[in-house]
C-alpha cells in the first residue's frame, strides 16, 4: 500500500492519517472544508488532494449517513483507485456501489476501537472487521489492516452479520458508557470526592473486563444477582431512579441466566462453562 487518499478530517481520519505515514504510507487528504484538510494535513505532514485519484487506495474516513452520497460524488469526480475502502462498522460494500459501477474494488475494514475526536494515532493489534465485494477488495481491507499491524476479524457469510457485528460493539462500548453515567448520578451525590467514585468504577469496569477477557463474561459476573441475594437486589432498586431502575431491571434477567447457567456447570462439574 503506497499511497490512499483519505476522505473527512473527523476523529477518525485524525487517528488514521498519523498511523498511515508513520508506516510509510504517503497520505493525501480530501475535505469538504479546503481550512480543514490544510489544517490536518499540517499537523501531519500529508498533503491535500488536488483533482482526481489515480490508483492507490481511497478511505472513506465520513459518517455512515453520508457514505452513499460521497461515493456517488467521487465516482462523478472520477477518481479510480485501486481500491475504495470505507471505515463503517455497519455497512457493507455495497454502500460504495457507485464506485464499484465505475469499476473500482469496494470493500470496508472497520477499526473496533473508540476514537474521539483529537486523540492518538490508530493503535497497534487492534481488532478490525474487514472484508470486500469482491476477494481482490477483501484482500485489500486486509492489507490495511496488515499495514497497520491489527488483528482482521472475518465475518461469517449470515446475511445479518456485519449488523450484528456492529450492534454488539455499540452495546458494548456505547452501553458501558451509559451505565458508567447511570452509576456516577446514582452515587455521585452520595459520596465527597466524585472524581474518586469515577475512578473507583473504572477500576471495578476494568477489573470485570480483565476476567472476562482471560475466562468469558459468565464466569466474570459478580454481584448480588449472581449470588441469590435478592434482598440486595431489590435493596438497590428502592433507592434508584426510573431511568436507572429500567436498566438494572432489564439486564437483571441476563444475570440471572448467566449465573444459573454457570451454577449448572460447576455443580455437573463442566469447568469454565457459560
Ligand atoms: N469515531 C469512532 O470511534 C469510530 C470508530 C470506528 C469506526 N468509525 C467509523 O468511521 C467513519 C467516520 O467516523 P468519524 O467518527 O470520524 O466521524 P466524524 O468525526 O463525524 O467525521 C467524519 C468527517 O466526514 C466529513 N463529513 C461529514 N459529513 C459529511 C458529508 N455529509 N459529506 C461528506 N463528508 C462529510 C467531515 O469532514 P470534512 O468536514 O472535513 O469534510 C467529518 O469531519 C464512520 O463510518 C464511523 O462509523 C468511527
Amino acid at each position: 500500500m503506497e499511497h490512499a487518499l483519505v476522505v473527512g478530517t473527523g476523529a477518525v481520519a485524525q487517528a488514521l492519517v498519523p498511523a498511515l505515514t508513520a508506516r510509510g504510507v504517503a497520505v493525501a487528504l480530501r475535505s469538504r472544508s479546503p481550512e480543514r484538510a490544510a489544517r490536518l494535513a499540517a499537523a501531519t505532514g500529508t498533503s491535500v488532494q488536488e483533482g482526481a485519484l489515480r490508483g492507490g487506495t481511497l478511505l472513506l474516513a465520513v459518517p455512515d449517513r453520508a457514505l452513499a452520497e460521497v461515493a456517488q460524488a467521487s465516482a462523478a469526480n472520477g477518481d479510480a483507485p485501486d481500491v475504495a475502502l470505507h471505515l463503517s462498522g455497519f455497512h457493507d460494500a455495497a454502500v460504495l456501489q457507485p464506485l464499484a459501477d465505475a469499476g473500482v474494488a469496494t470493500g470496508f475494514a472497520h477499526p473496533l476501537g473508540s476514537f474521539p475526536s483529537g486523540g492518538p494515532p490508530i493503535p497497534t493489534r487492534l481488532t478490525w472487521c474487514c472484508g470486500g465485494a469482491t476477494p481482490a477488495a477483501a484482500e485489500a481491507a486486509m492489507r490495511l489492516v496488515q499495514v497497520l499491524e491489527g488483528r482482521p476479524l472475518p465475518l461469517g457469510p449470515g446475511p445479518h452479520a456485519k449488523a450484528a457485528y456492529h450492534a454488539a460493539a455499540s452495546l458494548v462500548a456505547g452501553g458501558s458508557a451509559a451505565l458508567l453515567q447511570l452509576a456516577e448520578e446514582l452515587a455521585g451525590p452520595e459520596v465527597q470526592e466524585p472524581e474518586a467514585l469515577r475512578q473507583g468504577l473504572c477500576d471495578l469496569l476494568a477489573s470485570m473486563l480483565a476476567n472476562a477477557r482471560a475466562t468469558g463474561p459468565a464466569a466474570a459476573l459478580t454481584g448480588p444477582a449472581a449470588r441469590g441475594d435478592e434482598a440486595v437486589v431489590a435493596g438497590h432498586l428502592e433507592v434508584m431512579g426510573t431511568e436507572a431502575a429500567q436498566v438494572y431491571r432489564s439486564l437483571l434477567e441476563p444475570m440471572r441466566r448467566m449465573a444459573a447457567a454457570r451454577a449448572e456447570a460447576e455443580s455437573s462439574g463442566r469447568p469454565g462453562a457459560e
